[in-house]
């Protein structure tokens, strides 16, 4: 297996808002705030009551977003079944990335497919039970890996730790691989664990609650900002990166 060594400094590092704890009152408002920030894509959270037991915003709300004015790559995440359908609705909305989780599709290739034909970037996402084995014939087609690191359906939850080891194997198999492939982390980021998800391996970081309740969201991402800072040191030097 060919190996390739990753050099990523802290600014490869990516924190997405995810704007499912925003006041969706005043949604473009909040979009702004945390794009003024310092915010690197908006983390658009989609569940349909059926493949999570939650119901939130379709592609109305993202195109309303891009017609606002939002400039920052928005990151679909579908918690939807099935996904076919919607896809070409979001790729017209605006989206920037679409996630999916396997268990959602009938055929992963196809539904990786339909989101590239839109022009799209696709990802693939792992709820804590879900093994790896996904990867084995994606992993070539994918632009991003997304970890969850909560049961998906609803922000405010703890983050569970398992994540840590799943995030250290995947950026192994991102390595070998030898080409770009973002691997975010969604689930109970906060300023105070979002280090330890950057030293396994994590590059894009999902954050609902820990900035959208906090005083200061620019406080927020400037701490979560300085954590990161700190931990990827770490992470090149286990990985044995120079
Ligand atoms: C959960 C969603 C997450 C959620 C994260 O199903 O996919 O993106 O918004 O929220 P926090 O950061 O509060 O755990
Ligand atoms: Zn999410």
């Amino acid at each position: 297996m060919r190996t390739t060594r990753t050099k990523t400094t802290s600014s490869d590092l990516w924190i997405a808002p995810s704007i499912l704890s925003a006041d969706f009152a005043r949604l473009g408002e909040e979009v702004d705030a945390v794009t003024a920030a310092g915010a690197d894509l908006i983390h658009f959270d989609v569940m349909d009551n059926h493949y999570v037991p939650n119901l939130t915003i379709g592609p109305p709300v993202c195109r309303a977003l891009r017609r606002y004015g939002t400039r920052l790559p928005l990151d679909v995440h579908l918690m939807v079944k099935p996904v076919d359908r919607i896809i070409p609705d979001f790729a017209e909305a605006g989206a920037t990335y679409i996630s999916f989780h396997p268990e959602a599709t009938e055929h992963i290739d196809r539904t990786i497919g339909l989101i590239r034909e839109h022009g799209c970037k696709a990802g693939l996402v792992f709820n804590p039970a879900t093994p790896l084995d996904y990867l084995d014939y994606t992993l070539a087609r994918l632009d991003l890996v997304l970890i969850m690191s909560v049961n998906p359906g609803f922000g405010g939850q703890s983050f569970i730790d398992s994540a840590l080891g799943k995030i250290t194997e995947v950026r192994k198999r991102i390595d070998a691989a030898g080409r770009p492939v973002r691997l975010e982390v969604d689930g109970g980021i906060k300023v105070d664990n979002i280090a330890a998800a950057a030293a396994a391996g994590a590059d894009t970081f999902v954050a609902g609650s820990a900035i959208f309740e906090s005083k200061s969201y620019a406080a927020t991402l400037r701490a979560m900002r300085q954590q990161l800072a700190t931990a990827h040191p770490l992470t090149r030097a286990q990985r044995g990166s120079p």
